[in-house]
């Protein structure tokens, strides 16, 4: 039996939520009470964090007087998704036709992100970015901007107008790239430490040290990332590994003294809590067992590994070695913003790959489990008291064709396999940063 209020007022409340509501408390494959589901549920929040979530019917008349109250029924929240990896400059040229990972670098990517070095070009992009998660319901990112200073500072401009938490950080290259795009290692590193003093910590921004990889990267510009992460020891690290065949053959032609491309960047202590590696395809077992024990990440990205024909995350693998996941879109090799569309393309990654992505694992992976991989689960990632309340606003009836499914749907864990599967950006009716609604959908 439910508790009734005995006293809800301004002190403890001054928004409230109605609608169904979706949240994981742990690992649903570990655990047979992972997750919350509410039918007609109402969170409460107080200065934009959780209160308390609550059965509707009983508590819907004791909102204080001047409380806002949001009514989604008929609707599904979740909290907000969790893109552990993406590039925010690529944004313009998502979809390019027809390369794999090496071409298409130079073809594409290393062109577009010489535009960044005009700080109007960054903020226009930056501000279409952040525009573009919210229309799809996530809340937070881990993001590459470009070499340029000022793009980073674009980003986070961008995401502190909205009070969005966002990890992000300069691109450190320094070789193997067009001139307008190497920095040099100390130059490099003087600027990732004004922009660590510019923006770490301020508000619910993160800074990201961010060498691009190892091919782009000179022993001493890795060598002072491992210093500027030993000279600030809660900042975050995010860099690509062992996602392209050519591209591993290539690092132990650069590194001939690693025993594996992950060694590379371990022997620089480039791996550890906060480490953030987009792709982990191509990794043997002391390489699993490496990543494991550190306590770095994986960022599990399906759209980009399938579009550019890098090759299949083994995500089952990646569990029995207990090692943290996350899930990303990695766009613009990615090829959607949606993170339902991102699921649905794990799924298919894990049914090529011998074993099957359920769907409560898979909204874990996308809202929790991520929210764990970059150690930011005190704060965001479910409904618990005192969190962060970020979250998305799903209509899982958004299309025809979903409606007609949803009358077939026998479980909840029926629909939400048909919403990752047929579901996208029409089904984000509204997304809330820190309880403040942020996009609605219809609304310009
Ligand atoms: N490896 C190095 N840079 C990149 C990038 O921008 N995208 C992807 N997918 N892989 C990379
Ligand atoms: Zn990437």
């Amino acid at each position: 039996m439910s508790v009734v209020p005995s006293a809800l007022d301004n002190e403890s409340c001054d928004v409230a939520i109605r609608a169904s509501f979706l949240h994981f408390k742990s690992d649903p494959d570990f655990s047979g009470d992972a997750f919350e589901y509410l039918e007609d549920g109402l969170l409460i929040l107080k200065g934009g964090r959780v209160r308390q979530l609550v059965n509707a019917p009983d508590w819907i008349d004791h909102l204080p007087d001047g409380s806002a109250l949001y009514d989604y029924s008929g609707c599904l929240v979740m909290p907000g998704f969790i893109d552990t990896h993406t590039h925010y400059p690529q944004t313009e040229m998502i979809a390019s036709y027809g390369l794999q990972l090496l071409d298409w670098l130079k073809q594409y990517t290393f062109p577009t992100e010489e535009k960044f070095a005009e700080r109007d070009h960054a903020n226009q992009i930056a501000e279409f970015f952040c525009e573009e998660m919210l229309r799809n319901g996530t809340t937070t990112s881990a993001v590459f901007a470009t070499v340029h200073s000022e793009s980073v500072d674009a980003i986070f401009e961008a995401a502190q107008r909205r009070d969005m938490c966002l990890i992000a950080g300069k691109v450190m290259m320094d070789r193997n790239a067009p001139a307008s795009l190497c920095d040099d290692p100390q130059q490099s590193y003087r600027q990732s430490v004004e922009l660590i003093q510019r923006w770490h910590l301020q508000g619910r921004l993160h800074y990201a040290v961010t060498p691009r990889f190892a091919p782009s990267c000179s022993p001493e510009q890795l060598e002072l990332c491992g210093q500027l992460l030993a000279e600030h020891p809660d900042l975050y690290l995010q860099s690509h590994v062992a996602e392209n065949v050519d591209e591993v053959r290539w690092v132990a032609e650069l590194f001939p003294e690693s025993r594996s491309y992950l060694d590379v960047y371990d022997r620089f202590g480039l791996l550890g809590p906060r480490s953030v590696y987009a792709h982990c395809i191509h990794l043997d077992e002391a390489d699993r067992v490496r990543m494991a024990d550190s306590g770095a990440a994986m960022a599990f990205c399906p759209t980009s590994n399938l579009f550019l024909g890098s090759g299949l995350f083994s995500l089952d693998s990646a569990y029995r070695h207990g090692i943290r996941v996350g899930l990303a879109t990695d766009v613009g090799a990615g090829t959607s913003f949606s993170m339902l569309q991102t699921l649905n393309e794990a799924y298919k990654v894990c049914q090529l790959a011998g074993h099957s992505l359920t769907p409560l694992k898979a909204f874990y992976l996308a809202t929790l489990g991520s929210a764990e991989s970059l150690y930011l689960d005190h704060r965001i990632g479910n409904f618990e008291v005192g969190k962060e309340a970020d979250f998305v606003v799903l209509d899982l009836q958004a299309t025809e064709l979903m409606k007609l499914r949803m009358q077939n749907a026998q479980s909840l864990e029926d629909k939400l396999f048909a919403l990752m599967m047929l579901g996208d950006d029409r089904c984000v009716q509204a997304t809330h940063v820190m309880g403040q609604r942020r996009f609605q959908r219809g609304r310009v």
